[in-house]
């Protein structure tokens, strides 16, 4: 049975985009709000609730090429950020790859406060060109994996809730920023993510793209690689979460076959008992890159 500590971290990866299937919780375009789930921590507190909704209007009223309007968090949410990155600022030193320690430098985000998906695009868009644009909730993984062919990535922008600061049943601000947005500022892994999109883009079979879901999932969201014999995180879903950062060294490492890797099934609610570990960051960018681009 797992520690309440255990159970706290277990579900922080959950990433529904990825799975091609339609599931209930995903919805048709990106201006569709998801509903709570019963059981979801924010469930029963109206404030949380109607927090959630101003700021699934932003998202909704957004058009592209507009500045993104500044979310109206609380000081309890900054206070989730906070605690995030207390838990966060030594695991990466130990656990993450050298890309995304620059990466971070390089972004300078603020860690008392959440920054703002305005400022963080901004930030991004100038070191590799992505940029960020707000979504309601879970999108059509087909509406969110094709939006990365135009570099941009569609973000939530609201916080999991303060009752859970290390735990979020679905992608938060957190998980995006911290995530997806820090290594988006790597113009090579930007460059694959640009590549997962193109071909999404040219994909109308539904096997294809869940074959292509399961390698952007053991990549891009828990992708790890060896660097001076230790071994490091460059995937999303292991540099945003703490736990995962631990857990992965439990997991069975295998040498990164990405043909493999597309028919290896996952469950997102688990910590990953296999991933995928190249020889080093520049194996795993020329591997991956090379597989995209011959992609049929
Ligand atoms: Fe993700």
């Amino acid at each position: 049975m797992r520690t309440e500590t255990e159970q706290t971290l277990l579900l922080d990866h959950v990433d529904m985009r990825i799975v091609t299937g339609e599931t209930e919780h995903s919805v048709p375009d990106r201006n569709s709000i998801v509903q709570l789930d019963p059981d979801h921590p924010g469930f029963r507190d109206g404030e949380y609730r109607a927090r959630r909704n101003r700021i699934a209007e932003i998202a909704l009223e957004y058009q592209p090429g507009d500045s993104i309007p500044d979310a109206p968090y609380t000081t309890e949410e900054h206070e989730v950020w906070r605690t995030i990155w207390k838990a966060l600022d030594e695991a990466h030193e130990e656990h993450a790859c050298a890309e995304y320690l620059e990466c971070l430098k390089r972004l300078n985000l603020p860690k008392d406060r959440i920054p703002q998906l305005r400022e963080v695009s901004a930030r991004v868009e100038a070191l590799s060109g992505f940029r960020l644009e707000p979504v309601a909730g879970l999108v059509e993984p087909r509406v969110f994996l094709e939006s990365l062919a135009n570099n941009v990535f569609l973000s939530t922008q609201y916080i999991r809730h303060h009752s859970t600061p290390l735990y979020t049943p679905e992608p938060d601000v957190a998980h995006e920023i911290i995530g997806h947005a820090v290594t988006l500022a790597s113009p090579r892994l930007a460059e694959l993510n640009r590549l997962v999109g193109q071909i999404v883009k040219r994909t109308t079979e539904a096997e294809a793209l869940e074959r292509l879901a399961r390698v952007y999932w053991f990549t891009i969201e828990f992708g790890v690689l060896r660097e001076d014999g230790k071994v490091k995180a460059y995937g999303t879903g292991l540099l945003s979460s703490a736990g995962e950062l631990e857990a992965m060294h439990r997991a069975n490492l295998r040498p990164l076959d990405l043909e493999a890797a597309s028919h290896q099934d996952f469950d997102p609610t688990d910590f990953q008992p296999i991933l995928f570990c190249p020889d080093s960051f520049d194996a795993m960018h020329q591997t991956l890159k090379d597989y995209l681009l011959c992609w049929k």
